[in-house]
């Protein structure tokens, strides 16, 4: 029987502080492969999401298939717009929610990742975060400060999050982003210029394939995921309506589960992919393929 084995393989997962997103659903799919999943989580969300990791608030949805707890290797500190410590501004350094975290860079995430497990002991890694300030905002209303913030936290992150674990990882290892269609098509309402960070995540995707495929063998693909109601995407403010529309137009009117992008990112981060770099990947029911509302038509089947 052909199935996803990630057993042996080590994972991953930045951009977890909640079960109620992608991130989440990938760790338990690549844990449910066989994998060992460690998380990153950004410093201002790290507390709660111990809190209820502690206080037992998620062992429902980190029950696996065979009855026992999804459980993390590690839950490491990373606020993805920081390449070295040196580079987060003082007041944020000495904050309340940074100052006992140690290094929250993606220089101190490679360092801690290499002093766990080796000069070569991770296959896998999964990017699965983006922010951007002004996302409420119209692209035309957007500010240049709140433009870059959006490419710099949703976009260059992965680029330097690529630049930083692809040499400690072993042969034939895999990264994931998560994209959305915003990225080739307009979509009101997802402003702010998360649209262009999109655009530019998935460019990148291409660019960073060929350049660890040439120089490590490991392969870079991204998924264009469809709307689902997280936590990041009900700060756009529409996200229900967005789930819904999808729901009446794509070819599949089911709305989308987090556990598809989940078992899609499992299959993608597999030897079974080992074929596949370089490629936008679209998990959302089949909405991109359409070129019309469903409504505005006699079609409906
Ligand atoms: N939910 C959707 O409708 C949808 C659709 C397509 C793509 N996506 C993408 O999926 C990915 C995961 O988002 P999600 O919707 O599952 O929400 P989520 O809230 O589960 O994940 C976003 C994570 O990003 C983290 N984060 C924000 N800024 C950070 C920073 N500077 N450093 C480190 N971490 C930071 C947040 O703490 C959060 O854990 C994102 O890239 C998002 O754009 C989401």
């Amino acid at each position: 029987m052909l199935s996803i084995d990630l057993s042996g393989k080590r994972a991953l997962v930045a951009g977890v502080a909640d079960d109620g997103g992608f991130g989440f659903a990938i760790a338990k799919a690549l844990a449910m492969a066989g994998a060992a999943v460690s998380v990153a989580t950004w410093p201002p969300a790290l507390n709660i999401f111990l809190n209820l990791l502690e206080r037992g608030k998620m062992d429902e949805s980190r029950r696996m298939p065979d009855g026992s707890l999804l459980t993390f290797e590690h839950i490491y500190p990373l606020d993805a717009v920081y390449d070295t410590l040196a580079d987060a501004p003082e007041d944020v350094r000495t904050s309340k929610r940074y100052k006992d975290v140690g290094d929250f860079s993606m220089e101190g995430l490679a360092a801690r990742i290499s002093a766990d497990y080796g000069e070569k002991g991770l296959d896998i890694v999964v990017h699965s975060l983006a922010n951007g300030p002004e996302v409420k905002k119209a692209l035309m209303e957007t500010s240049r400060a709140g433009y870059l913030a959006a490419v710099s936290a949703s976009a260059y992150s992965m680029v330097s999050l690529v630049s930083h674990l692809a040499p400690i990882m072993r042969d034939g290892g895999a990264f994931v982003s998560l994209t959305y269609m915003a990225s080739e098509r307009a979509i009101p309402g997802y402003g702010g210029g998360m649209s262009s960070a999109k655009a530019a995540l998935e460019s990148d995707t291409r660019v960073l394939a060929y350049e660890v495929g040439r120089k490590y063998g490991h392969r870079v693909n991204t998924i264009s995921a469809g709307p689902y109601a997280s936590r990041a995407a009900s700060a756009i403010g529409i996200i229900d309506r967005m789930v819904q529309y999808c729901g009446q137009n794509a070819p599949l009117t089911e709305h989308l589960k987090a556990e598809e992008v989940g078992t899609a990112a499992a299959f993608l981060c597999s030897p079974l992919a080992s074929g596949i770099t370089g490629s936008t990947v679209y998990v959302d029911k089949g909405y991109h393929a359409m070129g019309m509302a469903v409504a505005a038509t006699d079609q409906l089947l």
